[in-house]
């Protein structure tokens, strides 16, 4: 996968070089291609931004420089991988989700446009938009002061789905909220050696060698979990993609199915 990232601080996206994104980097799995705006400007001091049309507080990148920057990207694609999805990261976005992850993870090219300021010029965005797939994207419910935490969060969250990337492929699949029987689910507690550390034990069950029943204590911690961090997730799930056992273990948590749209719904006082 081919990843270009274009930035005003191209050595805060340094850590790209760094764990799990650097080895698959090394290996060639990753194809990673850091820009500096600023390469596109063409006055003495760079300027990437100016005041805002309409007045208020803050400044708006200049979109001449991301015009330049994101042709000159475009131009380097390779033959039949001409045009990448255009990844905007902003706090107006949709949220980055594991599904979004899996699906971004199955594109061979993406362009992340890392903002500062008050954002990108919007005629940037409607621009490239009648070329390209343009996915405007959150991580989450709070303003950074740029875009290249969000940046660094989606390639690790996407790059660990590659193949040949996490040295167990099937890892990923028992993760909270990978697509399947953890779609709306937050993994539970994870113990490793010693059996006993400060006084405390690790629950039986793991050490019983029982499949079934180590999967299904698996599964009954995770609706713990959910039901205490995530009580959103349980409500919105597909009611008919739990199984029976699925559905004691929400039931023992005090949970009920709702008589009209048959969802869960949590204890009443919660
Ligand atoms: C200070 S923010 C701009 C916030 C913008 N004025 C707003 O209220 O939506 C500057 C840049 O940081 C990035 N950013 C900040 N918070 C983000 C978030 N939650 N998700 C994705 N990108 C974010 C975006 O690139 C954004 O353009």
């Amino acid at each position: 996968m081919r990843l270009d990232v274009v930035s005003i601080f191209p050595e805060y996206l340094e850590p790209l070089n760094v764990s799990l994104v650097g080895k698959a980097r090394s290996r060639g799995v990753l194809d990673v291609r850091v820009h500096d705006l600023r390469d596109w400007t063409h006055d003495r001091h760079h300027t990437v931004d100016d005041t805002p049309y309409g007045g208020g507080p803050g400044m708006v990148m200049k979109p001449e420089p991301w015009g330049e920057a994101l042709d000159h990207v475009l131009a380097s694609g390779a033959p039949g991988h001409e045009r990448p999805v255009l990844v905007v990261p902003t706090p107006s976005g949709r949220p980055f989700t594991q599904e979004l992850a899996v699906e971004l993870s199955a594109e061979p090219w993406l362009v992340f446009t890392p903002a500062r300021y008050e954002g990108i010029d919007r005629r940037v965005i409607e621009e490239y938009g009648e070329r390209l797939d343009v996915r405007e994207v959150s991580i989450g419910d709070y303003v950074l002061a740029g875009g290249e935490a969000p940046v660094l969060v989606m390639v690790e969250a996407i790059a660990r789905l590659l193949p040949g990337v996490l040295g167990n492929a099937a890892s990923h699949q028992d993760d909270s909220f990978a697509p399947g029987a953890m779609a709306d689910l937050l993994e539970g507690p994870v113990y490793t050696k010693p059996p006993e550390w400060r006084g405390r034990g690790i629950p039986e069950v793991l050490l019983s060698g029982h499949h079934g029943r180590i999967a299904r204590w698996r599964r009954d911690q995770a609706f713990a979990r959910t039901t205490g961090h995530r009580p959103d997730l349980i409500e919105r799930c597909d009611p008919d993609a739990l199984d029976k056992y699925d559905r004691a273990a929400l039931e023992e948590l005090g949970w009920y199915r709702d008589a009209d749209d048959g969802h869960w719904r949590r204890p009443p006082g919660e």
